[in-house]
């Protein structure tokens, strides 16, 4: 049945998927969001509300209207940020929100929460909601972690006093939708590796159960009818160290993975920089802080079985959503001219365009050629004997991550290499680079 839905965060990356997916249901929604948003709303069935939750008689004034609630703010880390206000400011948006809502004990609830309060452990352990803390490495646990621990307890309290409340647990989110000026790292991760910015050359191993931002924002559309109150849902999909997550990446655009570190000298550098911080009393501040940085090497694995079965939750291909984001970066004209993908490429036809980018990168001819990639994707993609050489020459290639470059037998991919370097011979020869230099 159609719902009046309030929602909190409704500015953030999950809370615009949110109230997108609440539309699309039928539902008509008041979105609140902080000060300063500059976006128009999306949709005449939904009203934006600028407030803050730590103003109580507005969290009240906007409680009355509504038939339910998804909770979905929370404040991001920034450089500068002192640990102690940031984790904070997370419980205390938490606490008046209950507060507020204390005497509307139907109104049901989605509050989102994390992964992070069921996992973080030494090695790979696949946590479910009903694991104990066996495992669990509560010394090494990020400001983040302890936040959101602290949050959930008092969502889980206002359920057992009569509150009608659902806890979901998403994952790391990745997918298209965050603005460019959030703090969050995930949803550019993608960006940074392609333009092999100096946050993505390295990595440190451990890992996230990740997902797709939409894909989590429709498990919250769910849980308004479907989820029990009191309960928790992780919103997993796909359990993947970094290490196998930056292969998989590597292999779906063509680019070498970043290098491992170990993390003991991520703590380190991170201690410095910290300390710099102190030294200079904030003027210069530290990327990442330390702490942080010791969850790096942490596994937070979950799975979703409860999620799929009760609220239908169902995420997508890892892939399908790094094209997605891939996508959302190129529609923001945010990627360089250099990494122009076209936008008719699928999870089929990824792997046939960064084969092909390579065959540019090595022709000598790359600089006026890789401009026009696209095209040339095109045309292959309609010609069907270059179509056939490029498939031919990808099934017979083996991807290495470390390299960024697939590998063939040269003898087996003789035939195809010279219909494609023919190919681009021609393009190169009727191209204005060319008449330029010999007219
Ligand atoms: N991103 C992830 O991978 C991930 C994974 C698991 C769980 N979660 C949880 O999911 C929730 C949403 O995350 P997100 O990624 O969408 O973060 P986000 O983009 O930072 O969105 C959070 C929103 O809450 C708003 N907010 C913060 N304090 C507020 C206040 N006092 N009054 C009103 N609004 C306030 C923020 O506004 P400002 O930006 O102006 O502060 C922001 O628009 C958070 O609880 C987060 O912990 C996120």
């Amino acid at each position: 049945m159609p719902k009046k839905v309030l929602v909190f965060g409704a500015g953030g990356f999950l809370g615009e998927h949110v109230v997108a997916q609440l539309v699309a249901a039928g539902h008509t929604v008041l979105a609140v969001v902080r000060p300063g948003y500059s976006k128009a709303s999306p949709s005449s069935r939904v009203q934006l509300w600028s407030g803050d939750i730590l103003d109580r008689s507005f969290v009240r004034t906007a409680l009355d209207s509504v038939d339910a609630v998804v909770f979905s703010a929370g404040r991001t880390w920034r450089p500068g940020l002192e640990l102690g206000q940031y984790q904070q400011h997370n419980v205390s948006i938490t606490q008046a929100f209950f507060e507020a809502l204390h005497p509307c004990q139907s109104t049901r609830v989605v509050f989102t929460s994390s992964l992070s309060t069921i996992g973080g452990s030494a090695v790979p352990i696949i946590y479910a909601e009903g694991s104990g803390r066996g495992g669990i490495c509560e010394t090494k646990l990020s400001p983040y972690d302890r936040a959101k621990i602290e949050c959930e307890q008092i969502a889980v309290q206002r359920a057992a006093g009569g509150n009608n409340v659902v806890i979901l647990n998403p994952g790391l989110m990745l997918g298209p939708g965050a603005s460019a000026t959030s703090n969050l790292a995930a949803p550019f991760c993608l960006l940074w590796f392609l333009q092999g910015q100096f946050a993505a050359r390295f990595f440190v191993n451990g890992g996230v159960t990740l997902c797709d931002v939409r894909d989590v924002a429709a498990a919250h559309v769910a849980a308004l009818e479907l989820g029990n109150s009191g309960e928790r849902y992780i919103l997993g999909g796909h359990n993947l160290d970094r290490r196998a997550f930056y292969e998989r990446a590597a292999r779906l655009v063509g680019r070498r993975m970043p290098q491992e570190l170990p993390g003991s000298l991520l703590t380190g550098l991170t201690t410095i920089s910290d300390g710099l911080t102190w030294l200079t009393a904030g003027r210069v501040t530290s990327p990442v802080h330390r702490s942080f940085a010791r969850t790096q090497p942490l596994y937070y694995f979950g799975e979703s079985q409860k999620a799929v079965s009760e609220l239908g939750y169902l995420p997508r291909p890892l892939e399908q959503t790094m094209l997605d984001m891939i996508q959302h970066y190129q529609s923001r004209s945010l990627l360089s001219a250099r990494f122009q993908f076209p936008v008719e490429l699928t999870l089929e036809t990824a792997p046939l365009f960064a084969m092909l980018r390579q065959l540019v990168d090595r022709s000598r001819y790359q600089r006026t050629l890789r401009e026009r990639l696209p095209e040339l994707f095109h045309a292959c993609q309609s010609n069907h004997q270059l179509r056939d050489a490029l498939t031919h020459l990808l099934s017979i290639s083996q991807f290495n991550a470390r390299r960024g470059k697939y590998r063939w037998e040269h003898r087996s991919a003789k035939s195809d290499l010279q219909v494609l370097r023919k190919f681009l011979e021609y393009v190169y020869f009727g191209s204005s680079d060319f008449l330029r230099k010999v007219l």
